[in-house]
């Protein structure tokens, strides 16, 4: 495989992707220099911080997200009233980003199919392509994180991971321009985070036209309590649907596993 070049911060800029870009080579993790940022009431936003590399990179419900060499990890420091809207609607925000991360990958991966797990991943068969992670300030900013398994290869991962890891590069068999990959996912991002905030029944119908786990049996934790259930889909609302003992329920928060597996 040919020498990947690294991110090209002048042509992100000039692609306007943000109002401020922050790039390191090496960050312990670009959600926490964003929060940082935050903290700077002058900070300029949208505020993009990128990574080649992540020592201590955060996942949802404190897992650590591996940055093998070559992926793509960022962290984007917005106000939702830019975007048309303030009001707050998580999960729908990590699900946005989700269908985001589809339209930019999805045209690289042709022969794939490339969708979501509720309520922050994108898969491709049962490997995980990308990782969403929305943190919200108390004033209503929002940090969203997004792990993109790119010009990484899962032959790199720790072990333990390998099997659960779907990379760009491994499934596409060639490396991709990561500063283009970028620019076209960050384009997606404002896309859909606008339609978020304007209701637009696109987005919202797209949670569920592009879940992947429909009709499989998965079990949500929610705290101490488990509730086993068959998938039906992910509303507009952003709920996970499953249909369980009790009927068809509904849920906004959680972490889920396949039912089979134990709880770790
Ligand atoms: C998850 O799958 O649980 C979410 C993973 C989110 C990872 C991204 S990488 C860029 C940003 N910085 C972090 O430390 N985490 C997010």
């Amino acid at each position: 495989m040919p020498a990947i070049p690294p991110i090209d911060t002048n042509r992100l800029a000039a692609a306007n992707v943000a109002a401020r870009i922050e790039h390191f080579e090496e960050i312990s993790s670009t959600q926490t220099r964003a929060r940082e940022c935050a903290g700077d009431a002058d900070c300029p936003l949208p505020l993009l911080v990128l990574a080649d590399r992540q020592t201590a990179g955060r996942g949802r419900q404190g897992n650590t997200w591996w940055t093998g060499a070559g992926s793509l990890a960022f962290s984007l420091l917005f106000d939702p009233a830019m975007l048309g809207g303030a009001r707050r609607l998580e999960p729908r925000v990590a699900l946005a980003a989700g269908v985001a991360i589809v339209d930019a990958v999805s045209p690289r991966l042709p022969e794939h199919r490339v969708g979501l797990h509720w309520p922050n991943d994108v898969y491709v068969g049962s490997g995980k392509l990308a990782g969403v992670l929305v943190e919200v300030l108390a004033d209503g900013r929002h940090i969203l994180g997004i792990g993109v398994n790119s010009n990484n290869s899962a032959a790199d991962a720790p072990p333990e991971m390998r099997s659960q890891v779907a990379t760009l590069r491994d499934l596409s068999g060639q490396a991709h321009d990561q500063t283009q990959l970028s620019i076209d996912l960050l384009d997606c991002v404002t896309t859909r985070l606008r339609e978020l905030w304007a209701n637009d029944p696109r987005l919202l119908g797209s949670f569920d036209a592009l879940c992947l786990q429909h009709d499989e049996a998965l079990t949500l934790y929610l705290g101490e309590r488990a509730v086993a259930g068959r998938c039906v889909g992910i509303g507009p609302d952003g709920a996970l649907i499953l249909d369980t003992q009790e009927g068809v329920q509904r849920f906004h928060a959680g972490t889920l596993r396949p039912a089979l597996l134990p709880r770790q």
